[in-house]
């Protein structure tokens, strides 16, 4: 590694477009990501918020433009290698395993690794994070509650103890109290190191925990700025949050 690549941003997105057929779904779409930030892309429904993070993750290749992790190109790379780059996505609706209990789920979490004693403290590190799954290990993931299977899914991501974790809309559908004790989670998991990618339609939420933040609008990037100063501002909040 060169001096160089030690500065990057951890993630770096530069002019992404992506397509769905004729639908262009990203037009143009640059942002960074740096080591220990909570970022927070934010913008209503078909903003291209799913899109961006399939893109980075590889599950979506009809793109062009670059995607730098860690300053180097993972565009050419396969899902499985970007796992195991230190990537984790949890993909939106949560995707968990239906018949599997939650001790199954977690580890499958990690299949990537072999060692016993690490998959261990792994499991043990996201019961501390979420104890109600520890409660519940030998239960069905379809049997959980959204608000549980939202927690399975994010400890599932976390047993590839990954550098950054791209979450898509973890509130989406969830009780209020279980909003709240997501957000104090994903604060937490940062707080312990690692990087967050937070898709959210939860503007106000989002804005609460993430330290700077880029608005999606149609596919392309409307506005960008510290979290804190887009969550105070009406004119913003008005223009582009949807909350006027
Ligand atoms: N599988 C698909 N086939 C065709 N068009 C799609 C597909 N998925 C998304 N699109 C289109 O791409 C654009 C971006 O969609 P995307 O799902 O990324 O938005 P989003 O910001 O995640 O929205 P939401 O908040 O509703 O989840 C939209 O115009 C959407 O209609
Ligand atoms: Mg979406």
């Amino acid at each position: 590694m060169t001096a160089g690549s030690q500065t990057a941003p951890l993630l770096e997105v530069r002019d992404l477009q992506a397509y769905y057929g004729h639908i262009h779904a990203l037009k143009g779409v640059s942002f960074k990501v740096e080591k220990g930030e909570i970022v927070t892309l934010i913008g209503g429904n078909g903003a291209g918020k799913t899109t961006t993070l399939a893109t980075i993750s590889r599950l979506l290749t009809s793109s062009t433009g670059d995607i730098l992790f860690e300053g180097r190109s993972i565009t050419g790379l396969e899902p499985h290698d970007v796992v195991n780059a230190g990537i984790a996505h949890v993909p939106e609706g949560r995707r968990i395993f239906s018949g599997l209990t939650i001790l199954e789920n977690l580890e499958m979490g990690a299949f990537a690794l072999s060692d016993k004693a690490e998959i261990a403290r792994r499991l043990e590190h996201g019961f501390t994070l979420f104890p109600r799954l520890k409660e519940r290990v030998k239960q069905l993931g379809g049997t959980l509650s959204g608000g549980e299977q939202q927690m399975l899914a994010v400890a599932r991501a976390l047993m590839q103890n990954p550098r950054i974790l791209l979450l898509d809309e973890p509130s989406m559908g969830l009780s209020p109290l279980f909003v709240e004790r997501i957000f104090e989670i994903i604060e937490a998991i940062n707080r312990e190191g690692t990087t967050v990618l937070l898709v959210e339609q939860n503007a106000h939420m989002a804005l609460g925990i993430a330290h700077r933040a880029y608005v999606l609008k149609n596919g392309e990037i409307a506005m960008e700025g510290d979290a804190r100063h887009l969550l105070s501002d009406d004119a913003i909040r008005e223009a582009y949050l949807g909350e006027g």
